[in-house]
Order: C-alpha cells, then structure tokens, then sequence
C-alpha cells in the first residue's frame, strides 16, 4: 500500500512537470494544412508543439511493425530490426547533432520504417528506410536485416553520402538562411532533401517532388501517423 502511494506520487510529479507543454498542445494523429514559409507566423508548428522522441516512437511502433507486408514490401519488421532502428536513429543523432524527432519523421515519410524498402531510381539511386542519396545501407530482399545495414541507412539518410546531402547538410543550408535552427529551417531542410531546391517562401512548392513533403514532416513532428491527408499545397 505505501509502496503504491509512493509510485503514484512520482508519477503525479512527472505528470505536472509535462503539463506546460501538453496543455498548449498535444501530440496527437491530426493532420494541418500548412501553407506558405514554415514559420510559426504563417501557422506551422514551433518545435516545442513537438512531440517528445518517446511519444513519436511510441505513435508510430504500430505501423513499422506492420509498414512491409502493407505495402508489399517483404516480411514485416522483426522486433529486433526495430529497436535496431531506435538505436540507430539516437546514435546518429547524436553523432550529428540532428533532431533524433526529425531522423525518425524522415524515416517514415521516405519509408514507413519498412527495413526492406525498395530502392528507388529518378536519375539518383535512393535506397533504404531514408531513401538516401546513392547510399550503401539497404535491405531490399534481405531477411533479416542486419544491424550493420540498418545504421548505415540512418547514417547516409543523416550524415550525407559522397553523392549528395544528408539532413545534416540540408538543415545546415536552412538554418542559414533562417538566422538559425529554429523549426521553420527543419522543414525547409526536409523540402530540400526530397527535392534538391527550396522556395523559401513556399515550401508546399515540390519542384519535380513531392508537394506535400515539408507539410507532412511537420505533421508527423506532431504525432501525424494514419489520419487522412489534408495538404493542399
Ligand atoms: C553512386 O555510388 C557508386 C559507388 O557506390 C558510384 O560508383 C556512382 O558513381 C555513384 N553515383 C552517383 C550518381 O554519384
């Protein structure tokens, strides 16, 4: 009985320490229409509206159990694969100083966290769960997928390969023109690394890409998995 008043109040503690931020917003499967520049003064989310690693992870764990066999793409994730994949993501993050939330929303715009992703080819080839520039981690057809292949998709995704820009060199781009790495430079550093080129002041244009990308990234940033689409770019 003591025992369990003791856990309860730790937890009433823990609970108000969240409070803050969970009563300007909550992490939650809703999907924003955001339009113009990613600055929070046309509407997009500050990154204290973010979820916290652990709630994002937790919000999408459902799908990347389930994300291969849905799309055709080979066996599902294994649970080793997937705490492979967490692994990866924290220590890349903190090898390059990149948003372990903005690797992990990456992940699942590019792939849906399926390990066995296939690789796609517009001119560049763009394997792995962050369909990386020309990157050598892949699983296509593999099973299982080895830790080795997993960090190294998180890595050419993040850190960049010898053919062309991670994250880490897209945000560094976008944070420059911002004045710095606020939020409105992550999802302009999300445009430029699904399509090489940002219009700054609009970054629901795609160029040849994909037009709803940084509206969807910043989205998943707030807890975004399965509710329907709203972008109209
Ligand atoms: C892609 O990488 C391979 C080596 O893995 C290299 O031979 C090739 O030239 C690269 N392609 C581009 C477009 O950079």
């Amino acid at each position: 009985m003591a025992k369990n008043i003791i856990l309860s109040i730790a937890a009433f503690a823990s609970l108000v320490a969240a409070a803050p931020t969970r009563l300007q917003q909550r992490a939650a499967d809703v999907y924003n229409n955001y339009r113009g520049d990613g600055t929070t003064n046309a509407g997009w989310p500050d990154s204290s509206a973010w979820g916290s690693f652990d709630e994002l992870w937790n919000a999408n764990l459902p799908l990347m159990r389930q994300s291969c066999g849905w799309n055709g793409w080979g066996a599902d994730n294994s649970d080793q694969e997937i705490s492979d994949i967490q692994s990866a993501i924290k220590q890349v993050s903190a090898n390059t100083g990149v948003d372990n939330r903005f690797i992990l929303a990456i992940v699942m715009q590019e792939s849906k966290g399926c390990v066995r992703v296939p690789t796609t080819n517009n001119g560049v080839v763009n394997p792995g769960l962050m369909q990386s520039h020309n990157g050598s981690g892949s699983c296509v057809g593999v099973n299982p997928c080895p830790s080795n292949q997993i960090f190294q998709m998180i890595q050419d995704g993040t850190a960049g390969t010898p053919a062309g820009d991670g994250l880490q060199q897209t945000l560094a781009q976008a944070a420059g023109h911002y004045g710095g790495a606020n939020s409105a430079a992550y999802y302009a550093a999300a445009r430029l690394y699904n399509s090489g080129s940002v219009d700054y002041s609009n970054l629901g244009n795609g160029f040849t890409s994909v037009a709803c990308y940084a509206d969807d990234v910043a989205n998943r940033l707030t807890g975004w998995t399965l509710a329907a689409s709203q972008c109209s770019p």
